[in-house]
C-alpha cells in the first residue's frame, strides 16, 4: 500500500520536475468568477533552474462553430511570469468558452491545458458592500462600484413594518443614492442585493443594516454647545451692565445725601458736624469710584431718567 503511494506520488511529480526536451502542461485551470469578474488560474509548472511563460487562448461559440475550431491568443496574458489571467473582457457573451494555457521557457513549449465549457452565467454572485447613514431627514445609502453590468436593488421599510417595505433601483454608474419617505426620529432598516442583466440573475440580500432618521437639522444639533456658552456669557454681561446702571441710577437719582442742614434743626450742632464730615467721606469716595465714561452715562441718566422720576425725591418732613 505505502510502496503503491509512493509510486504514484512520485510518477505524478515526474513530469514537474523533468528537464530536457520535454516540459510539461499546467495543471488545474479553473476560472475564479465572482460579480461577473473572471479569473483563470492554474498550478506553475516547475522546470529547476529556469523561469517558466504561460500563455492564454479562449475560443467562444463563432471560433468553434463558424470560424473553423480557431482560437483567439490573449494578448496581455502572452508570455506571462504569473499563473494567473483576467479573462473578464474577453468572456464577453453568456455562452459556453473554452480556455486553454501553455508553458512555455526558451525555444520549449508544453501541450496545451484545456478547460472546457466555461460560462458566465456560472458567476458567483455576492451582495454588495453597503453602508447606509442617517443625512438628515433623509438615509444616505452607498455602495461599492462593481462595473456597469449591475444594478442595485434596495428595500427599506420603518423598522417593524416590513410589510410596508420600499423599493429603489440603482442603475449606470451611480453607486449613492438618498433614501426618501422617513419620518424623522423613526428606525429604518436597508437591505440591498444586486442584479446582473446580461445573466439575468441577483445575488442574495445583504444584511440588514438599521439607523435611526435624524430630528432636524444636523447642523443645529452639533451648534447647540456654542449657542449655549454665548447665551450665558450674554446673560451675565447684561446683569452686569444692569447692576452698574442700577448703582449710577442710584447715585444720580437718589443722591446718598442728608437732607440740608437748615432743615436739621432738631440736631445738635455737634451731630451736624459730625454728619457734615461722613457725608464729604463719601462724595469722595463717589468722585474717585466714577469713571469718565461712567461720569457721561450718569450725566444721561440724570437729565433722561431723574427728570421722570421727580416726584419721588425724598420730601420734606
Ligand atoms: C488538481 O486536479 C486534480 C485532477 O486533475 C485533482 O485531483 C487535484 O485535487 C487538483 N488539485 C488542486 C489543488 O485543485
Ligand atoms: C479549417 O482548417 C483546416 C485545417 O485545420 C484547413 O484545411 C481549412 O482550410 C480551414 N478552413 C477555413 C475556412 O479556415
Ligand atoms: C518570458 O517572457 C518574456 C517576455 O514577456 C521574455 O522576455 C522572457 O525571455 C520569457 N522567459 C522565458 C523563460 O521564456
Amino acid at each position: 500500500m505505502a510502496i503503491c503511494f509512493c509510486a504514484f506520488t512520485v510518477f505524478s511529480l515526474m513530469p514537474l520536475l523533468v528537464s530536457g526536451a520535454f516540459l510539461p502542461a499546467p495543471l488545474n485551470i479553473t476560472v475564479l468568477s465572482t460579480n461577473m469578474k473572471h479569473l483563470l488560474i492554474w498550478r506553475p509548472v516547475l522546470k529547476p533552474g529556469e523561469a517558466v511563460n504561460y500563455s492564454v487562448e479562449f475560443q467562444g461559440e463563432y471560433e468553434r462553430d463558424y470560424a473553423n475550431d480557431s482560437w483567439i491568443a490573449i494578448g496581455e496574458c502572452t508570455d506571462i511570469s504569473v499563473t494567473q489571467c483576467d479573462i473578464t473582457g474577453d468572456v464577453a457573451a453568456t455562452v459556453s468558452y473554452n480556455l486553454r494555457v501553455r508553458a512555455s521557457s526558451g525555444s520549449q513549449a508544453s501541450q496545451w491545458a484545456i478547460l472546457n465549457g466555461f460560462n458566465r452565467v456560472t458567476t458567483t454572485l455576492i451582495p454588495p458592500m453597503m453602508t447606509v447613514t442617517a443625512d438628515g431627514y433623509h438615509l444616505l445609502v452607498e455602495f461599492e462600484y462593481l462595473g456597469l453590468a449591475f444594478e442595485y436593488w434596495i428595500v427599506y421599510w420603518r423598522k417593524g413594518k416590513e410589510h410596508k417595505a420600499y423599493h429603489k433601483t440603482l442603475k449606470g454608474s451611480s453607486t449613492a443614492v438618498h433614501l426618501e419617505n422617513m419620518e424623522a426620529g423613526m428606525e429604518y432598516c436597508v437591505k440591498a442585493r444586486i442584479y446582473a442583466e446580461a445573466i439575468n440573475r441577483y445575488s442574495s440580500f445583504s444584511k440588514v443594516q438599521c439607523v435611526t432618521a435624524r430630528v432636524g437639522n444636523t447642523i443645529w444639533i452639533t451648534l447647540v454647545p456654542l449657542f449655549l456658552v454665548i447665551f450665558v456669557v450674554a446673560v451675565m454681561t447684561l446683569l452686569l451692565i444692569a447692576r452698574k446702571i442700577c448703582q449710577i441710577c442710584q447715585y444720580s437719582c437718589f443722591p446718598n445725601e442728608s437732607l440740608p442742614n437748615i432743615l436739621k434743626l432738631s440736631e445738635s450742632p455737634a451731630k451736624m458736624f459730625h454728619h457734615q464730615t461722613e457725608e464729604m467721606e463719601k462724595s469722595d469716595e463717589s468722585v474717585h469710584v466714577l469713571s469718565s465714561a461712567e461720569l457721561l452715562l450718569h450725566s444721561w441718566i440724570q437729565e433722561t431718567l431723574c427728570e421722570m422720576k421727580a416726584p419721588v425725591l425724598p420730601s420734606i418732613p
